[in-house]
């Protein structure tokens, strides 16, 4: 029983007053401690929604969710909402000193992460004066800062072009793997699912029902994400989840 995440027969229903719109409807799946996981599906299906759930910031209508940690949970989005008029190493403390957690010990973490991530040099930096990139490794050291065991990440590289989406995908999945978290990414671009993750979850249209699970096992030695897309197996994994993710099928 080392599933850090379970989730059963869960469904979720959002009321307005338009109306009621099922987005999650009777989903199973579990995640296993330290792996790394990816959710796709098509747009709109439920995806942001099921990471609330786990999140706790929403009650799932039906069904049960736990999650089997005593840490807090990591979220990182799309934005990186780094704070424009704090340099790095302030956006980086952030989070601790709103506690009133931000001791001698934690700032030297914070330089700790900043120069394995290659920030260093950027501590006195603007969030303006960073490539999108470094942007979101800042934002990726911030939320390690509260130690979480589980990360979020909601399409935490689609406001990158594609050339640094490439590399920063792989730096980022290469730190979360390095610091032996457990994370689940939502995306749209399946070779970045099958380059970072262990397992991939697909998902049906709205709303969001289990559509297959695809165990990622590549032929790569020291798999990192940009290894992994060279890896002889990876063209198959795509092709079949291309397939599934065609909505007329
Ligand atoms: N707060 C809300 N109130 C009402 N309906 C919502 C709310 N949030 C999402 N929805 C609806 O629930 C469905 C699923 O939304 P969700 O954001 O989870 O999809 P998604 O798969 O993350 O989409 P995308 O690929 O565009 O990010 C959509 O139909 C959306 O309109
Ligand atoms: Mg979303």
């Amino acid at each position: 029983m080392n599933n850090i995440v379970e989730i059963k027969d869960m469904s979720l229903i959002y009321n307005t007053p338009e109306g009621e719109t099922l987005a999650v409807d009777n989903l199973s799946l579990s995640i296993k401690k330290g792996e790394f996981v990816a959710i796709v599906g098509p747009s709109g299906c439920g995806k942001s929604t099921i990471l609330s759930v786990i999140a706790g910031l929403l009650k799932p209508t039906t069904g049960i969710v736990n999650v089997n940690t005593n840490s807090i949970i990591g979220y990182m989005l799309q934005k990186d909402y780094l704070f424009e008029w704090r340099n790095i190493f302030d956006n980086v403390c952030l989070g601790l000193e709103i506690q009133k957690k931000l001791t001698e010990e934690e700032k030297n973490y914070a330089h700790k992460l900043l120069e394995q991530y290659g920030l260093s040099d950027f501590e006195k930096s603007y969030p303006s004066q960073l490539s999108g990139g470094m942007r979101q490794r800042a934002a990726l050291i911030r939320t390690l800062m509260l130690k979480p065991e589980i990360l979020l990440l909601d399409e935490p590289f689609s406001a990158l072009d594609y050339q640094t989406r490439l590399s920063v995908s792989d730096e980022i999945g290469t730190i979360i793997k390095k610091e032996k978290k457990t994370a689940i990414l939502v995306t749209h671009d399946i070779s970045e699912a099958i380059s970072l993750s262990d397992k991939v979850f697909v998902l049906t249209k709205r709303p969001a029902k289990l559509k297959s699970i695809y165990e990622i096992n590549l032929t790569a030695e020291n798999r990192t994400p940009m290894k992994s897309r060279e890896a002889p197996e990876f063209k198959d994994y795509f092709n079949n989840i291309w397939k599934e993710l065609d909505v007329h099928v």
